[in-house]
């Protein structure tokens, strides 16, 4: 099939059955464009809509974020998770401030020299946000092609990736360059889904080499897989009256920035940390573990929680803290299993 009766088909489809109804369709510019576009890199579109429409209601433009505390960033992030792009996000709106006048440059070169923009990102922000042509690849995008084209190598692989941007290159039509594009993401979310798509309602199945060879169950091929890595972390949750000591992470590394417990890497350790207080940790303190999977590794949290006298010594030096109070707690970033634990002391 030629490439413009593929991507005719694929507007047709778009414009009856699309969705046009997501929050950041409604100005469709670049600033909420970027903005959904990194909550939606590893969030599904259900969660990201409460908070993309809190994030635009207290930072309406690249002026106000860029001008906003990290914590305050962070803060709206707090579960979304992968706190990297909240960063990233701060971070590119103070360039866009201050070095290109508040206004996103216009071409794939300039978005992607951007903190946190990759190319299938800057695409986005392109066609989405300024109608201009420039194709996107996303995990839909990506399992749509994969199937269309019968690729049969993992799409993560570099060599599939070249020929699956060339491919999102070829096709891209010469015109509704956002349209076609959120075809492509609405297609890959609504019909051709991981597991049972639906074929039959499919606008462009009579090209697709899945459906042809009966293959939509084995593409796109999956990762090879790899065991995760376990690690574990003993937290020490001190309470005073209805507050929780809280420290600040330092910027680099998983949760950065964000506010945590103290911790340590063994029970011993911890017990170390606690005598800091002048308090004794017992096997009767210790909290329902939980566990939490990163990209990398998964984490098991071994919380243990004391309580302070109220003439307890206060250590002589320790990493940047605050107190968290349960009742009135304050606008901080919290990562979600942190946020879980005080939620469940809380109780
Ligand atoms: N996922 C990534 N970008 C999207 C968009 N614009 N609409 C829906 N889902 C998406």
């Amino acid at each position: 099939m030629p490439s413009d009766t593929f991507s005719t088909q694929l507007l047709d489809w778009q414009a009856q059955q699309g969705r046009k109804d997501l929050p950041w369709q409604k100005s469709a510019t670049a600033y909420p464009v970027w903005i959904s576009e990194i909550m939606l890199q590893q969030t599904q579109v259900n969660t990201v809509i409460p908070y993309f429409q809190r994030f635009m209601q207290r930072f309406p433009s690249v002026k106000s974020l860029a001008q906003a505390p990290l914590d305050d960033v962070l803060h709206l992030w707090s579960g979304l998770g992968y706190y990297a792009r909240a960063r990233n996000l701060h971070q590119t709106a103070q360039q866009v401030w201050t070095q290109h006048r508040g206004r996103f440059p216009n071409t794939l070169d300039g978005l992607t020299s951007l903190p946190g923009i990759g190319r299938s990102t800057a695409g986005a922000i392109l066609s989405l946000g300024m109608n201009l042509r420039a194709p996107i690849l996303d995990g839909n995008v990506k399992r749509v092609l994969c199937r269309i084209h019968g690729i049969d190598r993992w799409p993560g692989e570099t060599e599939t990736q070249k020929q699956l941007w060339q491919l999102a290159e070829a096709l891209t039509p010469t015109h509704s360059f956002g349209r076609y594009n959120q075809a492509m993401m609405d297609l890959g979310a609504l019909i051709c889904t991981r597991t049972q798509p639906n074929c039959p309602r499919c606008p462009v199945q009579h090209v697709c080499q899945a459906r042809q060879y009966h293959r939509t169950a084995e593409l796109p091929i999956p990762k090879p897989t790899k065991q995760k890595p376990e690690r574990q972390v003993y937290m020490l949750m001190l309470l005073r009256n209805q507050q929780v000591w809280l420290e600040k992470r330092t910027a680099k590394g998983i949760w950065g920035g964000l506010w945590s417990l103290p911790e340590a890497v063994s029970l011993p350790a911890l017990k170390q940390l606690s005598q800091q207080w002048d308090v004794t940790l017992s096997k009767r303190q210790a909290l329902t573990p939980i566990q939490h999977v990163f990209t990398h590794f998964k984490l098991h949290i071994k919380p243990y929680s004391v309580r302070l006298a109220a003439h307890a010594k206060w250590p002589s030096s320790l990493p940047e803290g605050r107190w968290y109070d349960l009742n009135c707690p304050p606008a901080i970033g919290l990562p979600a299993p942190i946020q879980i634990l005080l939620n469940a002391v809380k109780k």
